[in-house]
């Protein structure tokens, strides 16, 4: 390896998830096909900086989070670095410093890992890349996203595209347990700009990690009926996507949404994630589409935070909507306005 030192820069975004991934077999194997949107504006940028060092015995690495040291994510990255190093075997020659910052508030209950595991897998993509310069750009998102995978499931839907499937779904061409593919099919322009208002609910710590949540899938008496159901809505936004019928749309997504947080329900043991304000925030949503007809919908990650959906043609009313009726139930009034994005880039 002849390179001596150097750094790359990448911002890589966040992803909503249209069809959940909720349950996984052994190596990050998802249980079930997922489909996202791609955020635009909630994003982490991540620096990796490597010197050749002399040793290649163990993995070096310093930590930084807005310039700053930060140990408690170290053992996450190491063991990261020791999934990844079959694929990518110059690991131990490199001293990194790895620093990252987020455009959205940390502690916001958004989860980072997504565009922070994405981040970093872009940054060792390029070193990977400047090593083997001969990679095409195919192989070199591909791998990217293998290898945010191994970081964090949903992460390898943040590496390319806006609407990404990962998970193997017969009808949809080059989809793959392995890493994420750009929606291969047009897609309607009913969703061109799509609008995402996280409405920030509870911004405290999670109380179910993501790696405890998919474990409750294990065991669990409706995992198998619910593996077929994810296959079944994803075939469903096939349509959907073609159609553009947004009605369809947003019976599917908050189905899944709901059904999501039913697993944890139906768990042993279970978990309620919904505060009240999450609640009241579906029960307003919905008592405006009734009355407006305005095809916006809302889903949800593993927590209370809500992901308000709708067409940017819509936006003004929604807005006005959000301002009068829902900010009262997120905590201090805050949310934060996003819309469909693109993916990874080098900075
Ligand atoms: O990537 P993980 O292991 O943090 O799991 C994410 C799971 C959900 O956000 C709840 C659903 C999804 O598909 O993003």
């Amino acid at each position: 390896h002849s390179i001596e030192g150097g750094n790359f820069k990448w911002s890589a975004p966040s992803n909503i998830a249209l069809v959940k991934y909720w349950g996984k077999k052994d190596n990050q194997i998802p249980a079930n096909p997922s489909v996202s949107f791609t955020l635009n504006n909630c994003k982490t940028i991540t620096k990796l900086a490597f010197a050749k060092k002399e040793k290649q015995d163990v993995f070096s690495f310093d930590l930084l989070f807005e310039g700053k040291p930060k140990e408690d994510f170290k053992p996450k990255i190491q063991k990261f670095l020791e999934r990844i190093e079959i694929y990518l075997p110059f690991l131990k020659d490199y001293h990194f410093t790895i620093d990252t910052e987020n455009t959205f508030p940390h502690s916001s209950g958004i989860a980072s890992s997504a565009s922070g595991m994405a981040a970093i897998a872009m940054n060792f993509m390029s070193l990977e890349k400047a090593l083997n310069p001969s990679m095409t750009e195919e192989h070199f998102y591909q791998k990217a996203s293998f290898l945010a995978r191994l970081g964090s499931g949903s992460a390898c839907r943040s590496v390319k595209g806006s609407v990404v499937v990962w998970g193997n779904q017969d009808n949809i061409k080059g989809s793959s347990d392995l890493f994420g593919v750009e929606f291969p099919n047009a897609i309607h322009e009913s969703f061109n700009n799509f609008q995402d208002t996280i409405l920030l609910v509870d911004k405290g710590e999670k109380q179910v990690s993501s790696t405890v949540g998919h474990d409750l899938m294990h065991n669990h008496p409706y995992a198998e009926r619910r593996f077929v159901q994810a296959h079944e809505n994803l075939d469903k936004l096939i349509a959907i996507f073609e159609s553009g019928d947004l009605e369809e749309f947003i019976k599917v997504v908050e189905s899944e949404a709901l059904t999501l947080h039913a697993m944890m329900m139906t768990s042993m043991p279970y978990f309620i994630l919904m505060k009240p304000n999450t609640l009241q925030i579906i029960n307003a949503i919905w008592k405006f589409r009734n009355e407006t007809k305005i095809p916006v919908c809302f889903t949800l990650d593993a927590g209370a935070n809500v992901h308000v959906l709708y067409p940017e043609n819509v936006s003004a009313a929604v807005l006005q909507f959000i301002k009068d009726e829902l900010v009262g139930f997120c905590q201090n009034g805050q949310y934060i306005c996003d819309e469909i994005g693109n993916g990874a880039s080098s900075i």
